[in-house]
């Protein structure tokens, strides 16, 4: 058969798979199928058929996208009438028939792991891979019995609990592959049984503690992996002893101290990735001796002092990837560093070199040059834009945010440039004029040129840069957008790239352009805090297959909301304008939308209790316009913010009214939410802002985190008792009912809203005396009471006994030794604040522990420091997870 089909002749190849095809079938039905040998061993058929049947076919894991492994349903072929060594994902011993590698790697396979598993009958198991499915609950202890086990691969499922300490007894392993689970606790000592072992990877799974000592015993190991997780101590020295490891990531962890200077015993490290850790002190300049190193990753970490090169031998350096920025160095930038000629990757960023003159020319040499970052560097000297591009042909990442920077045209410099940029950072540079030298650049994709001063138009050539996703243009003076002179220009693109446009806090005036309609890409709109004016034009409507976030906010746009735009938005703020008319009652089909705001306009309408469809809707704010009427029995399952405040709302409200406001009754944690994720789209393009009251001032939430949760009812009509179903609401924050006329007792229910801080019920008609349970609320810093008709004893407790007088004041007759013993008479009115004069504070809630103006730096590197696009596509979404590019698998 072979030399008939071995096609040195062209002519046969059909005729060639045709007889091939006869050749099998007689193959086949030669024997009659009962008296068939087949190789597979009854058993372990049985076995593998049982095993199959403990798992359900769900979705495909996405991660086999990210890694492009073929998604495959290979249990489903498995049937009882062939030969299970023919199975796909079988393999079996071709002498003996047993089963010795079991591949089901991203087979859509789903559900929890009996501790039983029939996976125990195939015994002679050498390999077994069950990567990229969705298989939940602890590591079936069956699989420890598997003791021929050389390659064990449960990578990316949901396996959770403990890493069992029977791992050890699998002394045969080589390869051990736990990454991308949710394992818990310790690693456990018997790893170091396991003295075969060649690559362990425990990355992205939260286990706590330090490294164990027995790693020591690892000595074959040649990769190791426990990036993301949430180990701690100091730098494991126990792995100095692994003379033979090659790539070691221990990255995004919380690892502290210095690092040891004889790191340099690991003399066949290549990939060191340690980024994300609380190290301190120098980094030893020995690691720099280390020949075979090639990638260096100590981003983000608290290294301090100054940098040394060390004594790098005069040979060329391997180092490819150095990316040490984002740390506490302080002090000049040694100028050996052009003597690593093979680097292709450098972060240098939030280098402090303390207001000393850089010489820029020290990166000339590094002729290899991809990506450089060099964002706030604390340096006198303007970089010249030129000069950097011309270093290297290839550079095409680069970030120079935060220093310096002239791009003006020198005469000598001869166009367009050899190279394509990419990605370009000029933030904060002190630019006043829009860099002409871009206009050639048609391979860039991002362009952040915020925080400059550049004064004029946006010119038309901008839009024509057939790449470009991605441009933040705010907070400069721009005033205007340059018409294109021919009609050419973006009409002649049949499908422009622009994703994500940022343009907030300029001096945008007229109309909104009616090119932004032809932008049919866009994601992201975000033109708040300019001078537009005029409606929203109808011509927006092209968009509406991939607009998602959508900001108009702090315009003087007028006329009403169009009724048939805008289906895919995730969120709409087009709040401080001069809007009118009603809501459009198509907003009950946006199914993605989760925040609408349309605070201070003149809408006139009804209340949209027609919302509560909205399955995803989280915010919503309706405040300052002319809304007017009941507020029916609303419910919003996910609803987390409501301000409708001064607004002509009127009537009671029953008093079950917040029995369906599931959201705000117990966040949950099904869509990844915590306490350190902000609303806004998924890829960190976009954050959703907002103003509201609390404590009794105006706060700018410049990111809303996903746990927040507010109630604004006040400057309404509302009349009746305050619902007692409020008390449902134990994750709400805020409370504010203040400036209506509530009449009744405080329900005794708001005793149950443990998580309030801050509580406003003034100027209502309340009677009857305040709860005395309410003294039990520990995290109610603010409350106020006052223009009630209250009578009797103030609850005791701390947060109480710590209130001003005024939060009592324009009562009937409240006492109580929980009053300072200066509010004398509390019924005396004392003069009404305004709320209009309240003070607008930046928000710094020490409570939820907010940092917005480090947020923000962080998120601007989020999206700027990344190359690797595996970063965005993370399947596990969780902040800052640089997954390591240059360890691949
Ligand atoms: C497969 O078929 C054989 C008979 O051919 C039977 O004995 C065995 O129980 C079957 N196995 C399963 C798991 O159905
Ligand atoms: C692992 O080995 C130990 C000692 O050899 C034994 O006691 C234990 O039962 C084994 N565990 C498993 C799950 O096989
Ligand atoms: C590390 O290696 C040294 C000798 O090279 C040995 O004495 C020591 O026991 C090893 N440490 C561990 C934890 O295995
Ligand atoms: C490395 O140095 C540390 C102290 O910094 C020491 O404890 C350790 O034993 C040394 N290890 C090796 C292998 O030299
Ligand atoms: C570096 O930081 C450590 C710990 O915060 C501190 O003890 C040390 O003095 C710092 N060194 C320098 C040179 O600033
Ligand atoms: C920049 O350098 C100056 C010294 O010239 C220093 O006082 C300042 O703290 C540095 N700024 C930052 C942000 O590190
Ligand atoms: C706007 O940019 C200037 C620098 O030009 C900066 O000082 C200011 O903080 C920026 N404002 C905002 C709101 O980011
Ligand atoms: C709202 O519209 C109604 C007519 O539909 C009108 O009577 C009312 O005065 C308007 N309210 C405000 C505040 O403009
Ligand atoms: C207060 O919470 C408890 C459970 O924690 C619940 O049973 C009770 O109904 C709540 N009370 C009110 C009035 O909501």
């Amino acid at each position: 058969m072979k030399g008939l089909c071995n096609s040195t002749s062209i002519i046969p190849i059909t005729l060639c798979f045709i007889f091939l095809f006869i050749y099998h079938f007689e193959d086949v039905f030669a024997a009659p199928p009962t008296t068939r040998h087949f190789l597979c061993r009854p058993e372990q058929r049985d076995a593998l058929l049982q095993f199959k049947n403990e798992f359900e076919i769900g979705e495909p894991n996405p991660i086999c996208m990210v890694y492009r492994i073929e998604p495959h349903r290979k249990t489903e072929s498995w049937a009882n009438n062939s030969d299970c060594c023919s199975w796909t994902g079988i393999t079996c011993n071709a002498k003996s028939g047993e089963v010795v590698e079991l591949d089901l790697r991203c087979s859509f396979l789903h559900g929890r792991f009996h501790s039983n598993s029939s996976l125990q009958n195939l015994s002679n198991l050498i390999a077994l891979r069950l990567s990229g499915n969705n298989f939940s609950g602890r590591i079936p202890s069956s699989i420890g019995n598997l003791f021929h086990l050389t390659s064990l691969d449960l990578s990316y499922n949901q396996f959770s609990g403990q890493i069992p300490s029977w791992i050890g007894n699998l002394t045969q392993l080589t390869y051990l592959d736990l990454e991308g689970n949710q394992f818990s606790g310790q690693i456990p000592d018997s790893i170091g049984n396991l003295s075969h072992l060649t690559s362990l990877d425990f990355w992205g799974n939260n286990l706590v503690g330090e490294i164990p000592s027995s790693f020591g015993n690892l000595n074959q190991l040649t990769s190791l992996d426990v990036g993301i997780n949430m180990l701690s101590g100091s730098f494991p020295i126990v792995l100095l002893n692994l003379t033979g490891l090659s790539d070691l990531d221990i990255s995004n962890n919380q690892f502290s101290g210095a690092l040891p200077p004889n790191i340099t015993s690991l003399s066949n490290l290549r990939n060191f990735v340690a980024n994300g850790n609380a190290f301190t002190g120098t980094i030893p300049s020995s690691l720099f001796t280390i020949p075979s190193l090639t990638y260096i990753y100590l981003r983000g970490n608290q290294f301090n002092g100054t940098l040394e090169f060390g004594n790098i031998s005069s040979s060329p350096s391997n180092l490819e990837e150095l990316h040490i920025g984002h740390n506490n160095f302080k002090g000049p930038i040694p100028r050996s560093i052009s003597r690593f000629v093979n680097l292709s990757s450098l972060g240098l960023s939030h280098f402090d070199t303390q207001g000393r003159p850089i010489d820029f020319s020290i990166f000339s040499p590094l002729k290899s040059l991809e990506v450089l970052y060099l964002s706030y560097l604390n340096t006198t000297t303007t970089i010249d834009l030129n000069d950097i591009l011309s270093y290297s042909k290839s550079l095409s990442y680069l970030d120079l945010s935060g220093n310096h920077v002239s791009t003006t045209n020198k005469s000598s410099v001869s166009y367009p440039p050899s190279q394509e940029i990419f990605s370009l950072s000029l933030s904060s540079c002190g630019i006043i004029e829009f860099p002409e030298l871009l206009r050639t650049q048609h391979g860039m994709t991002q362009l952040d040129i915020s925080n400059n001063k550049i004064e004029g138009q946006v010119p038309a050539w901008l839009w024509l840069l057939p790449k470009l996703e991605y441009v933040n243009l705010s907070n400069n003076t721009f005033i205007g957008f340059q018409r294109s002179k021919k009609k050419q220009g973006l009409s002649s693109f049949r499908k422009p790239s622009m994703r994500h446009l940022l343009g907030s806090n300029n001096k945008f005036k007229g109309k909104i352009p009616s090119f932004i309609c032809d932008l049919q890409s866009l994601n992201t709109l975000d033109l708040s805090e300019n001078n537009l004016n005029g409606s929203i034009p109808l011509c927006m409507g092209n968009l509406k297959s991939n607009l998602s976030d959508l900001n108009l906010r702090q315009n003087n746009l007028s006329g009403g909301l169009p009724e048939q735009i805008f289906e895919s938005l995730r969120s709409l703020d087009i709040g401080h304008n001069q809007l009118v008319g009603k809501l459009p009652r198509s907003l009950n089909r946006f199914s993605t939308l989760e925040v609408l705001n349309v605070e201070s306009n003149r809408i006139n309408d009804t209340f949209p209790f027609w919302l509560g469809s909205l399955q995803k809707l989280q915010v919503l704010v309706l405040r300052s316009n002319a809304f007017h009427g009941p507020i029916h029995q609303a419910s919003f399952p996910q609803l987390r913010i409501i301000d409708i405040s001064h607004n002509h709302f009127a009537g009671t409200l029953p008093s079950e009214y917040f029995v369906r406001w599931s959201a705000m009754s117990s966040l949950g944690t099904d869509e990844g939410r915590s306490n350190d994720n902000y609303m806004g789209d998924k890829l960190g393009y976009y954050h959703d802002s907002m103003v509201l009251m609390n404590k009794g001032v105006e706060l700018e939430l410049v990111r809303i985190l996903q746990i927040y949760t507010t109630i604004d009812f006040s400057g309404n009509k509302f009349e009746g008792k305050i619902p007692k179903s409020i008390g449902l609401l134990k994750e709400l924050h805020v409370l504010n009912l203040s400036n209506n006329a509530f009449t009744g007792r405080i329900p005794s229910s708001m005793a149950n809203l443990t998580a309030l801080e801050s509580l406003d019920v003034s100027q209502n008609k309340l009677s009857g005396e305040i709860p005395q349970e309410l003294g039990k609320l520990s995290f109610l810093a603010y409350m106020n009471f006052s223009h009630n008709q209250l009578v009797g004893l103030v609850p005791g407790g701390n947060q109480f006994r710590t209130q001003p007088c005024s939060s009592f004041e324009d009562n009937l007759a409240l006492f109580g030794p929980s009053l300072y013993n200066d509010c004398i008479d509390i019924r005396t009115p004392t003069l009404e604040q305004n709320e209009e004069d309240a003070e607008v504070i930046s928000w710094i809630a020490a409570g939820i522990g907010f940092i917005p103006g480090i947020v923000y730096g962080l998120t601007i590197s989020y999206i700027l420091d990344s190359y690797k696009p595996q970063w965005f596509m993370n399947p596990f979404g969780r902040n800052n997870r640089r997954r390591r590019s240059t360890i691949a698998h």
